[in-house]
């Protein structure tokens, strides 16, 4: 078996921090919200994997068509000896593009969930036993300590994570990726595509409310780390296209006025019949849009794929 190696750049105490950070300014003010990296505890990854296998939530069996199709090309084009994955979760599309990468000796999956690392790293470990795995528990929108590893390198950031992140942090996000990028490396990044807005609700709110699930599962997760008293089930699920913004919104909001405490950030949080939590967004895109924000950070568009119903598309990025 290959090595299998597991580093935390995120101090518990520091992650700890963080969520107070993100509860204190979520929800001590209006509008409320909670950001979404708090979904994916062990069991919101759990949850999150059993959405990807959901009819109505096609971004994953798109994404993973494309894969399927464009994984030798993209190894040819990339050359990369290190694939370095953002948000990697259960890392089982990727297995599509390690299984088309001879010369790859690294592998480098980077997420908040442990769990999440440490099931996909291990089985990987076994499978591929040339491979070198070393996961990274990191925050991918701060700065990440990474392994060295030979170039080139290919970062890959799939799923359509990239639209989870407000537009500002995108940006700063996609100029710290180029920046950390040397010439003959590549970014692979998955988007979700502008569509119908009946599918695109259907998959934020499946019939089996396993979305309604994992969007309440933040509450647990506050509950845990910081004693609060949310009641999961006086929360509602939305999920609401904002054709302006073009991005789905995930809220929860209040079945009945309630008062919840939260000791850990010192924290009484009035909510009124209906008051909502913005809990996510899922930008949507469109090529043009891709390709300007990418340009904006010194990067261009080598390839793009999408799947035959040009749900999803993929991207390979260049240093411009
Ligand atoms: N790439 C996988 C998983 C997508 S789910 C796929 O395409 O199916 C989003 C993943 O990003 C989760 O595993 C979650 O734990 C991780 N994640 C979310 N916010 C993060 C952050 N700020 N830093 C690091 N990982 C994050
Ligand atoms: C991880 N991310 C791309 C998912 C999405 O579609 O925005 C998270 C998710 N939220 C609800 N369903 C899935």
């Amino acid at each position: 078996m290959s090595p299998f190696r597991i580093t935390r750049t995120l101090a518990e105490d520091a992650a700890l921090a963080s969520l107070r950070a993100d509860v204190l300014a979520g929800l001590g003010s209006r509008p409320r919200s909670l950001p979404p990296r708090w979904f994916y505890d062990a069991r919101g990854s759990e949850l999150f994997d059993e959405i990807t296998r959901l009819p109505e939530y096609y971004p994953t069996r798109a994404e993973r068509e494309i894969l399927t199709h464009r994984s030798a090309e993209i190894a040819r084009f990339s050359g990369a000896r290190t694939l370095v994955e953002l948000g990697s979760g259960s890392s089982e599309k990727t297995r599509l593009l390690l299984d088309a990468m001879p010369d790859l000796e690294l592998y480098v999956p980077v997420d908040v969930s442990e769990s999440a690392l440490r099931g996909a790293g291990e089985e990987l470990a076994e499978r591929l036993p040339r491979l070198d795995v070393h996961a990274v528990v990191a925050d991918f929108t701060g700065h990440v300590a990474l392994p060295e590893g030979p170039g080139p390198r290919l970062v890959a950031f799939l799923g359509g994570t990239v639209g989870n992140l407000e537009p500002a942090e995108r940006s700063r996000f996609l100029a710290s990726v180029r920046e950390s990028l040397s010439p003959g490396d590549a970014l692979l990044l998955g988007t979700d595509l502008v569509k119908d807005e009946r599918v695109l609700v259907r998959a934020y709110d499946d019939a089996a409310q396993v979305t309604a699930e994992f969007n309440r599962n933040v509450l647990r997760v506050v509950n845990r780390e910081l004693g609060a008293d949310f009641r999961p089930e006086l929360f509602a699920h939305v999920a609401v296209w904002n054709a302006e913004a073009e991005w789905i919104e995930m809220r929860l909001r209040a079945r009945e006025a309630q008062t919840v405490k939260i000791p850990g950030v010192d924290l009484v949080v009035d909510l009124a019949e209906g008051e909502e939590i913005r809990t996510e967004i899922s930008a949507k895109f469109r090529p043009e849009g891709v390709r300007a924000e990418l340009a904006a950070v010194g990067m261009e568009v080598a390839h793009g794929w999408t799947d035959r119903e040009g749900r999803f598309a993929l991207w390979l990025g260049v240093v411009s």
